[in-house]
């Protein structure tokens, strides 16, 4: 457990990386520690999109403003809220259901849930029935306490991007551990971006680029500034 928080104390935004190649077998303990990230409704509502060859390193880099840890990284992470992946999320996980042993009720339970979901999660045409629902549950709210769920395709994004970002963050930390360093990004051209990788800007939304190296000798970081902990905890 200490090698965890090592890693968590020790990870640095890098922002000059020297040319190394990472292995294919870290390469898939990244991303799986990047998949193994808790997701609201275990919907897992993202994508990662390693771009490893120079060449398209190059053009991901330029569309990344052409910032130094983009440019002297050894692979780029575009990781994209993915809102489109839901019913087939769904349908693998009953699958993966079916074939283990859960009950039938369980089964069930879980079919109903996922119905629920599609219909809360439908915004239907220009975000009419988000709209509709969304009186219903403030009504709701008068007298009830209830949950706010992602209606409108905005708080679906916004849904989808927290659980992104977690899985963002399983990935740093376990490249720091695996002796790898990172840099988050947000600063690219999020049109051109997506347009390079082929997204739908009505399913996905590219929520940070994650340049990824082996830390260069030259790079020397400013020392690590955080707001204190009275400022940022409250505790009740
Ligand atoms: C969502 C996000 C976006 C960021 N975007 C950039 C960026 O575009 N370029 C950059 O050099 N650093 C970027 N950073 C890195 C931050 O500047 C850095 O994490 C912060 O200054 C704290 O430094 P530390 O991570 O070394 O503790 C970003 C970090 C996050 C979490």
């Amino acid at each position: 457990m200490n090698d965890i928080l090592d890693a968590i104390f020790q990870r640095r935004a890098v922002k000059v990386f020297e040319p190394v190649e990472i292995s294919q077998g870290v390469r898939e303990r990244i991303l799986n520690a990047a998949r193994f990230a808790p997701s609201s409704f275990n919907m897992q509502p993202y994508k990662f999109y390693w771009v490893g060859s120079a060449v398209k390193r190059a053009a991901v880099a330029k569309l990344c403003l052409g910032q130094t840890p983009a440019e002297t990284a050894s692979a780029l992470v575009v990781a994209v809220a993915d809102i489109g992946s839901m019913p087939a999320t769904a349908q693998d996980q009953l699958e993966w259901m079916r074939r283990s042993s859960f009950t039938e009720e369980k089964i069930r339970d879980y079919e109903r849930t996922a119905r629920i979901g599609r219909i809360l999660f439908m915004p239907g045409p220009f975000g009419i029935f988000a709209a509709l629902k969304r009186a219903i549950f403030c009504l709701l709210n008068l007298w009830k306490t209830i949950g706010m769920p992602p209606l409108s395709l905005h708080d679906q994004f916004k849904w989808a991007t927290k659980g992104t970002s977690l899985a963002c963050q399983n990935l740093m930390i376990a490249a720091e551990a695996l002796g790898v360093n990172t840099c988050p990004m947000e600063g690219f051209d999020g049109r051109r971006l997506s347009r390079y990788l082929g997204l739908s800007h009505r399913y996905h939304e590219i929520v940070m680029v994650i340049a990824i190296g082996k830390k260069s000798h030259t790079c020397v970081e400013p020392p690590q500034w955080r707001r204190s902990l009275q400022t940022t905890v409250t505790v009740l």
